[in-house]
């Protein structure tokens, strides 16, 4: 059946997965992006995405998700962007970020792509220390 088709992709990707609704309250994590982040799909359903980010944006995220609805003006949508997330011991990690916009049901939902790049950052700041 098509859902479970999709279900299985989503439990399998390889990249993290959340969604969230227009308040920025996740409603859905993958099991990537919850071993990403250190936390179990409970810990973070219903809690606002910021949680996952260390500040400035912590503090600013609602009012750029605000702002995209009042003005249509995207940042991040339809360009992704790479940016900073916080894992539950503290840490910060630098990660590419997608974020798509998904009319479901008659309301509006954000998916978020999470795609990990430590390994990548840390390979350039090994490659500077013989420039
Ligand atoms: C906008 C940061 C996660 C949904 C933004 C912007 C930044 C940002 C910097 C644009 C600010 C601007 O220039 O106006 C982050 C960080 C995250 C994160 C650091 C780390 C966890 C997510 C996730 C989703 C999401 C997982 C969706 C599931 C959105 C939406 C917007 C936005 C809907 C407004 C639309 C847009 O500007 O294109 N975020 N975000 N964000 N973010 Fe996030």
């Amino acid at each position: 059946e098509n859902a479970a088709l999709l279900k299985a992709i989503i439990e399998n990707a390889i990249d993290g997965i959340i969604t969230i609704n227009s308040h920025g309250i996740i409603e859905s994590i993958n099991p990537a992006a919850c071993n990403l982040f250190q936390y179990s799909p409970g810990e973070v359903i219903g809690k606002n995405v910021s949680v996952l980010m260390p500040p400035p944006d912590k503090d600013l995220h609602d009012g750029y998700i605000n702002r995209y609805q009042n003005t249509g003006k995207a940042h991040i949508i339809g360009f992704g962007r790479e940016v900073k997330g916080l894992k539950k011991d503290g840490s910060v990690f630098p990660f590419r970020l997608g974020v798509s916009e998904v009319q479901f049901s008659g309301r509006k939902i954000y998916t978020g792509f999470i795609h990990d790049l430590t390994r990548e950052k840390e390979a350039e700041e090994r490659l500077k220390d013989y420039a």
